[in-house]
C-alpha cells in the first residue's frame, strides 16, 4: 500500500502540542515522529495538524416543516470537508407512527453519497410498544447509541413528559444515551399564537416567542427526567445562560450531562432579527434563536471552563424560497440555519485568534470530546497511531472572506456573509484520501462510510419488557413535515 507523509507540522491534540511528521497507510495513521518519508508528501510547513472536526448535530436532506433541508449527504459533506470537519452526525427522523427501522433505511439510503465518514442518532417522535421494541435493535444491531428528543415542536414532534421519562430509561438499561432538544414546547405554542393574534408576523416574532426561560425550563426538567432514570443526557444546541447553569449545576451535582453550544449562538447575536430585511432576518430563523451578547458569553465561558464541552452546527439549510413559506406568518418558516463549513474557521478566529480558546481546548471542543461522548475515540478525534487519517492540516494564516458565491452549501446565501476568518485548512484528508487541497475540493462521493457507535455500559443488567416500562398514554400528532411550534 502507498503511504502518504504530512510533513514539517505542529500536531496539535487535545491536551499536546508538538513537532512530528505523520504518517498515513491505508486510510489509518501508522506512526507519527521526526523524519519520516513515504510515497507522497503533504507539506505542513507553518501549519498545524489536528484531528479532522467532528459535527455531532447535523439535518441532512431532512423533512422539516414542510419541506426538506436543502442540503443533503452530497452537499452537506462536501461543505464539512471544505471546513475542516470529517465526520458528521445526522439525525434519522421517523415520522409520528414510522418505524425506526424503516427511518433508518431512508437515513442509510441518503447517506450513500457522503464523501466523508457518518453517523446518525435516532430521533424518538412518537412512543409505543414498537419504538420500545425498536430501539433494542437500533442499539445492539445497527450501531446507534444517542437517542433525541423534542420537548419543542407542539403536534409534530414533541415528546410528552411521561414518555420522555419511559425512553430515557429504555435508553439507561440499553446503554444509550438520550438527548434533548430543550424548549419547552407548550409556551412556545402559547406565546406563538398570542404574537400572531397580535398581528406581530415577522421573523422578529420568532425569537419572541422562544425567549430564554423556555430553554432553562425544558433543560433543568430534562436533566431531572435523566437523573431520575439513571442516564446521562446530551443537551442540544445549548443557546443561553439559564440552559449554561442548569448544566452547569447538574456537572457540579455529578450526573453526566454535556451541553453543546452552535457556532451561530457563539458569534450571531438577536440583533440579526432586527434587520428591516425580511429576507435577511428569515434567514436566521432557528432554534433556540439567536442570543444576545451576555448569553454568548456565558457559551464562550463554559467552553473555556469545560462546562460545555462541545461545538456544532445544527446544519440545516433552507433556501429563501423556503424561509418564504413563512411570508406573512412566522410559526411557518422553516427552523434552521447553516454552518457546516464555517464551524472551524469561525471558531479558530473568534476563539483561538481572540484568545478566548487554547488551540488544545479548540480541538477538544471540535473534535476529541466529541469522539468521547459519541463513543468513537479513539478512532475519531484522535492523532495517534491507529487511529483513521481523519485529519486537517490547518494553516493559522490562510484567510478568506465568507461568502455564499464559493461554498459548497446548496443555498443561495450564508449567514456568516462578509466575516473574514483566519485560519482554514491547507488539506483536509478522510481516511486518509485528501478531499480538500487550499480551498479546492476533491469530491468523492460514497467515500464517507457509516461508523458505528457501541454502546456505553449498560445501566441495568436486565431489560425491561414492555408491560413493565409503564406505557404513557397516546399522543395525538399530525404527520411530518410539520408544523412549526
Ligand atoms: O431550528 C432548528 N434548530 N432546526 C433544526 C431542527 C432542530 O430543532 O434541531
Ligand atoms: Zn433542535
Ligand atoms: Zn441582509
Ligand atoms: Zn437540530
Amino acid at each position: 500500500m502507498a503511504t502518504k507523509v504530512i510533513k514539517g507540522g505542529t500536531v496539535v491534540t487535545a491536551d499536546l502540542t508538538y513537532a512530528a511528521d505523520v504518517k498515513i497507510e491505508n486510510g489509518t495513521i501508522i506512526e507519527i515522529g521526526p523524519n519520516l518519508s513515504g510515497d507522497e508528501t503533504l507539506d505542513a510547513t507553518g501549519c498545524y495538524i489536528l484531528p479532522g472536526g467532528i459535527d455531532p448535530h447535523t439535518h441532512l436532506e431532512m423533512p422539516f416543516m414542510g419541506t426538506y433541508s436543502a442540503d443533503n449527504f452530497d452537499s452537506g459533506t462536501r461543505a464539512a470537508l471544505a471546513g475542516g470537519t470529517t465526520m458528521v452526525v445526522d439525525f434519522a427522523l421517523p415520522s409520528p407512527n414510522q418505524s425506526l427501522l424503516e427511518a433508518l433505511q431512508m437515513w442509510d439510503n441518503k447517506s450513500s453519497m457522503a464523501h466523508c465518514d457518518y453517523s446518525f442518532h435516532m430521533a424518538i417522535t412518537w412512543w409505543g410498544e414498537q419504538v420500545f421494541n425498536e430501539m433494542e435493535t437500533v442499539v445492539r444491531e445497527k450501531g446507534i447509541n444517542t437517542f433525541k428528543h423534542f420537548m419543542a415542536y407542539k403536534g409534530a414532534l414533541m415528546v410528552q413528559d411521561d414518555e420522555m421519562f419511559a425512553s430515557f430509561q429504555r435508553c439507561a438499561e440499553l446503554g444509550a444515551m438520550p438527548m434533548v432538544h430543550a424548549e419547552n414546547g407548550d409556551v412556545v405554542a402559547d406565546l406563538s399564537a398570542k404574537l400572531l393574534a397580535e398581528g406581530n408576523n415577522g421573523p422578529e416574532a420568532h425569537a419572541y416567542s422562544r425567549p430564554t426561560q423556555v430553554e432553562g425550563e425544558a433543560t433543568n426538567r430534562a436533566i431531572m427526567i435523566a437523573d431520575m432514570a439513571g442516564v446521562p443526557l446530551y443537551v442540544v444546541h445549548t443557546s443561553c445562560e439559564e440552559a449554561h447553569e442548569a448544566i452547569r449545576r447538574a456537572r457540579q451535582a455529578g450526573k453526566r450531562v454535556y451541553g453543546e453550544p452552535l457556532i451561530q449562538h457563539l458569534t450571531l447575536d438577536d440583533s440579526e432579527y432586527m434587520n428591516k430585511d425580511w429576507d435577511h432576518a428569515a434567514r436566521r430563523v432557528m432554534s433556540p434563536p439567536f442570543r444576545n451578547k451576555q448569553h454568548q458569553d456565558s457559551l464562550w465561558a463554559g467552553l473555556a471552563s469545560g462546562s460545555l464541552q462541545v461545538v456544532a452546527t445544527d446544519h440545516c439549510a433552507f433556501t429563501t424560497d423556503q424561509k418564504r413559506y413563512g411570508a406573512g406568518d412566522f410559526t411557518k418558516i422553516p427552523n434552521g440555519t447553516g454552518g457546516l463549513e464555517d464551524r472551524m474557521p469561525m471558531l479558530w478566529t473568534y476563539g483561538v485568534n481572540t484568545g478566548r480558546l487554547t488551540m488544545n481546548e479548540f480541538v477538544a471542543v471540535t473534535s476529541t470530546n466529541i469522539a468521547k461522548i459519541m463513543n468513537v475515540y479513539p478512532k475519531k478525534g484522535a492523532v495517534l497511531v491507529g487511529a483513521d487519517a481523519d485529519l486537517v492540516v490547518w494553516d493559522p494564516e490562510k484567510t478568506k472572506t465568507i461568502s455564499a458565491s464559493s461554498q459548497q452549501s446548496a443555498i443561495d446565501y450564508n449567514v456568516f456573509e462578509g466575516k473574514t476568518v483566519k485560519g482554514l485548512p491547507r488539506f483536509t484528508l478522510t481516511r486518509g484520501r485528501v478531499a480538500l487541497v487550499d480551498g479546492e475540493i476533491k469530491p468523492a462521493q460514497g467515500h464517507g462510510k457509516f461508523v458505528k457507535r457501541e454502546p456505553y455500559p449498560a445501566v441495568s443488567k436486565a431489560l425491561s419488557t414492555w408491560k413493565e416500562l409503564t406505557a404513557p398514554r397516546k399522543v395525538e400528532r399530525s404527520g411530518i413535515p410539520a408544523s412549526g411550534v
